[in-house]
């Protein structure tokens, strides 16, 4: 099939790859040119497992493309995927005028039938707006269906996850598009659940929100075992034991970042108010997130009183291992805090994205780890790297001012912290020391 995937971002690039890999004929369509050069070299502009060697493979197959002619993609394919950004308003609306500049742009080249799919994750109802902008830019209706197809992929295993993920949904009203849809993802051998455009729309959020409720769920129940004695890993263990729960989304920390929950969950608050839905339930899991990933500062600031030029080194700025991706990661509210606080921030992750530097550009990044913790009064550990994992505790001490570890991801054994050296260890819901 002839496919045109707009936006070569996290979900679009993986996708354009994912469908020249089953020998469609891909054209992905990105506004920034420089994206389109590296790619078309075969260079890719995030890091994903993978990704490399399937672009190399896909470009030199002459099966896939990239461009920044938007208007020539799309009259030469017969699907096209939408997939830019939809981030949040500061007042919690989702903004979907990305989108909708695509569908301006493309309103013009759609001559024969296409069908028009979002992959974005966009508020309920957006199918039926998509299609009256359509026709109020010209389109005859009898040349287009719009079909709600959300992307479920996690970075860090994003290209896994869209070649072998649980499910496809497929949200339409169209038997014609249903019948296409279905032909291009049977290679993918994944069970595609077929409804109605706002049913799909509505699986995405719904998703997304419970999965940042078990989050939230599991950091409170940490915080309170940390009052009371009890062992976090254990009790989540316990509860994963029971299928009916499951043991996924278990692990405690210093709450959900990335591009997705932080956005998805204020999304469907925002629209649930629309429709006059309160969504108590997702209203606490944001309060309960905002107070988790400040967890680190509220320890120092009981710690120490005052930060004012202490050093403190923050281990990990990408909110999880595995992607570049620093999007609402914990590390970047710690830092801000942290310099409100006049701390002094020296900080280490070779994988994030260079973005960081245009937001935080008077603070130290390290080349590597021990450098990091020179002189420090405390190393934050905000991404559980493997680097972080099996540091040698000893030469991290020694090169500390004062031996205190705040493990925001539970990723050391009290028994190994104090048999080098240190004297404060503060972890999410696990025995301290202090
Ligand atoms: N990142 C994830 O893990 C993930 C997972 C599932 C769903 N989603 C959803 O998928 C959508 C995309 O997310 P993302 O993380 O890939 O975003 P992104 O910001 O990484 O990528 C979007 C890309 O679209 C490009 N773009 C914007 N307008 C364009 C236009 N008119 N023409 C060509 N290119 C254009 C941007 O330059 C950017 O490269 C969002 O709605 C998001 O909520 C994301």
């Amino acid at each position: 099939m002839e496919i045109c995937v707009i936006g070569a971002g996290y979900v679009g690039l993986i996708a354009a790859v994912a469908f020249a890999k089953f020998s469609n004929k891909v054209i992905c369509v990105e506004k920034n040119g420089d994206k389109v050069n590296k790619l078309n070299n075969g260079v890719p502009t995030i890091y994903e497992e993978g990704l490399e060697e399937l672009l190399n493979e896909c470009l030199e197959d002459e099966k896939l493309l990239f461009t920044t002619d938007i208007n020539k993609a799309v009259r030469e394919s017969d699907i096209i995927f939408i997939a830019v950004g939809t981030p949040t308003c500061e007042d919690w609306n989702v903004d979907t005028s990305q989108l909708f500049n695509v569908i301006n742009q493309i309103s013009s080249s759609i001559h024969n039938y296409k069908i028009i799919v979002t992959k974005s994750t966009v508020p309920v109802g957006t199918q039926k707006n998509i299609k009256k902008q359509l026709i109020n830019n010209g389109v005859s209706p009898s040349k287009f269906d719009v079909v709600s197809n959300p992307e479920f992929l996690r970075e860090g295993k994003a290209l896994n996850d869209f070649l072998q993920g649980d499910k496809i949904v497929i949200g339409s009203d169209s038997l014609r598009a249903k019948s296409i849809m279905e032909k291009l993802y049977t290679p993918f051998n994944i069970k595609i659940l077929f409804t109605n455009p706002s049913t799909a729309e509505l699986i995405k959020y719904a998703s997304n929100a419970f999965l940042a409720t078990k989050i939230s769920f599991i950091n409170e129940i940490a915080n309170f075992c940390t009052k009371t004695g009890a062992d976090i890993d254990i009790v989540a263990y316990g509860l994963g034991l029971d299928k009916r729960i499951s043991k996924e989304f278990f692990k405690a920390g210093l709450g959900y970042g990335g591009s997705c929950f932080p956005k998805d969950t204020k999304a469907l608050v925002k629209i649930g108010e629309k429709y006059d839905s309160n969504f108590d339930i997702i209203r606490s899991v944001i309060n309960v997130n905002d107070k988790q990933r400040l967890m680190p500062v509220k320890i120092l600031l009981e710690h120490y009183n005052d930060l004012e030029n202490k050093v403190i080194s923050i281990l990990g700025l990408t909110f999880k291992p595995g992607t570049d991706d620093i999007r609402e990661a914990p590390a970047l509210y710690i830092i801000k805090e942290l310099i409100s606080q006049g701390a002094i921030i020296k900080c280490y992750d070779l994988m994030a994205s260079n973005e960081i530097k245009d937001i935080y550009p008077t603070i130290d990044y390290c080349n590597n780890v021990y450098d990091c913790v020179e002189d420090s009064y405390c190393a934050i550990v905000c991404t559980e790297l493997d680097e972080f994992i099996n540091i040698d505790l000893k030469k991290m001490r020694d090169k500390m001012q004062v031996g205190m570890i705040i493990d925001g991801r539970n990723i050391y054994n009290i028994n190994d912290i104090e048999e080098n050296g240190f004297d404060f260890y503060y972890s999410i819901g696990k025995q301290n020391k202090n």
